[in-house]
């Protein structure tokens, strides 16, 4: 059970600590933050509310334990991912409650976070292991002008402090997806956990606790953004910015000095469909793509772009499909729970409206009960309408009808985001042309858009975000290449 067991120390009466210096401690503001439970939208969790000073406490302890760390061999750092991993997986059931409790992520995929948060732990130190293991050598006689008489070496160099901020939706998978290339490249971590998800995120940390990393290395500070946020994204401290989540993202790389971003903002992924489309296998997609976790995915399908020749069968069978939807509470692994926030059902419920009142088609009727809402496809959609262009993160699908695979094309790259994208049709040949021609990271032909495998490299264009992820793309951001250059006094060529 969370904050039992191997976990009570990290909880103190019915608030739950945060983790500085090795230690878990209560912060002196006295004071908490409260986490609703998306389902009953009553507080099931209390978080420590961190001071700045605080703050300031976590980022001297983790500039000295890189230090330290940097000087640490790659094997031992692996060996010691390796077994956080390992405690991470043994650990799953209560972090696997938590993630139920504080985001209403279905039962089985809950657990499935956690999994898949200790698979990644380990790729990551094995993938380390092998590309921090390498460098370069290079000579100088390669460049116009120039005798062999420079070698130069290059080898990969941690930045220093990371700070890592994950989002709601996955805190614990999206967090170790910067713990861990952030560790293993030899930088120390400050992670800010999202608030809904926070406690998720302090048990998966103590597993990294029980492991024995160093005191300082890692750190986890919660509390308000107000008081924080900035104050966290602005400190000198820190030498890298990983950042999941919403268009914070954009105000954050705003405010950020010079230090290297990696930020993913969330897309509206298009799908297109064209007329020669397996329309089995596109409605079954449109269910995974449009509909797991109740849509509150980056990668979800976020609007349908289908040829009108066969959009009424289209819509049938995935109409069909929703009508077998389970929905309720996460506790009993409904496929449609509750919503983040009673905020973010708001948001939705204006994007239903406003469809409803510029003329959509209803493919259901539009039911919501607290923060859980009904799947919705919404059929007929047009550009006037918002949920054309915005991102509900929530169980409600646009279906655009088109009449020529160009404008399907236009409609994707119209949008501000470019995450992911998906096109369903037998010509491979045609698919490779509109994936080329769509401005999206990634392109998905037959299957809907997703961010693992979690060595897949995974970007946005445009608002989606600035760099690329996936764990060797995340290992290598987290570095920096150092040079040094032997200086010879003559030129020398091997076996001249
Ligand atoms: O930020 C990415 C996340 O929202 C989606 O991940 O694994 O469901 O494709 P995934």
């Amino acid at each position: 059970m969370a904050g039992t067991g191997d976990f009570a120390e990290i909880l103190d009466g019915d608030v739950y600590k945060y983790y500085s210096d090795g230690e878990w401690k209560k912060s002196s503001s006295g004071k908490t933050v409260a986490i609703i439970n998306p389902t009953t939208r009553k507080t099931q969790y209390k978080v420590q509310a961190c001071s700045q000073a605080e703050v300031n406490k976590v980022m001297e302890s983790a500039k000295s334990a890189q230090k330290a760390w940097a000087r640490t061999p790659l094997w031992k750092r692996a060996e010691l991912l390796h077994k956080a991993a390992a405690i991470l997986k043994e650990h799953k059931a209560p972090i696997a409650e938590c993630l139920v409790k504080e985001i209403a992520k279905p039962a089985k995929d809950a657990v499935s976070e956690v999994v898949r948060s200790g698979d990644l732990v380990s790729y990551t130190a094995e993938e380390g292991v092998r590309i921090l293991g390498e460098g370069k050598f290079l000579v100088s006689d390669s460049f116009p002008g120039n005798e062999r008489t420079k070698y130069c070496l290059t080898s990969k160099i941690p930045l220093g402090v990371i700070l890592a901020i994950p989002p709601f939706n996955y805190p614990v998978n999206l967090a170790v997806s910067k713990i861990g290339p952030a560790l293993i490249a030899g930088n120390s971590l400050v992670l800010k956990p999202p608030t809904q998800g926070a406690v998720s995120c302090l048990h998966m940390v103590h597993c990294f606790h029980l492991a024995g990393f160093p005191k300082g290395l890692i750190s986890c500070v919660t509390g308000k953004g107000s008081e924080i946020g900035d104050f966290l994204t602005m400190h000198p401290g820190v030498n890298c910015i990983s950042f999941t989540g919403g268009d914070t993202g954009i105000a954050i790389s705003k405010k950020a000095g010079m230090i290297p971003l990696q930020m993913e903002l969330g897309g509206k992924d298009a799908c297109i469909v064209l007329e020669d489309a397996d329309l089995d296998l596109v409605a079954a997609n449109i269910i995974k793509g449009g509909f797991s976790y109740s849509g509150q995915r980056c990668t979800a399908i976020k609007v349908v772009l289908v040829m009108e020749s066969v959009a009424d069968a289209l819509v049938e069978k995935v109409n069909a499909r929703v009508a077998k939807l389970r929905v309720g509470p996460p506790e009993d692994d409904c496929d449609i729970t509750p919503v983040v926030t009673e905020s973010s059902a708001n948001f939705i419920e204006g994007l239903v409206m406003d469809a409803k009142e510029k003329g959509a088609t209803f493919c259901q009727e539009y039911k919501r009960d607290g923060n859980l809402i009904w799947p919705l496809l919404l059929d007929n959609v047009r550009p006037d309408m918002r949920i054309a262009w915005e991102e509900p993160f929530g169980p409600i699908l646009p279906v655009i009808r088109i009449n020529s695979v160009e404008e399907g094309i236009h409609h994707c790259n119209a949008s501000n985001f470019g995450l992911q994208g998906c096109v369903f049709t037998k010509d491979i040949n045609k698919a490779v042309l509109i994936s080329d021609a769509m401005e999206t990271g990634t392109v998905q032909i037959n299957s809907a858009p997703a961010r693992g495998p979690d060595h897949f490299p995974f970007q946005g264009l445009k608002d989606s975000g600035i760099g690329s992820q996936g764990i060797t793309n995340s290992i290598n951001m987290m570095t920096k290449v150092k040079s040094t250059v032997i200086n010879l006094p003559s030129p020398s060529y091997s076996m001249g």
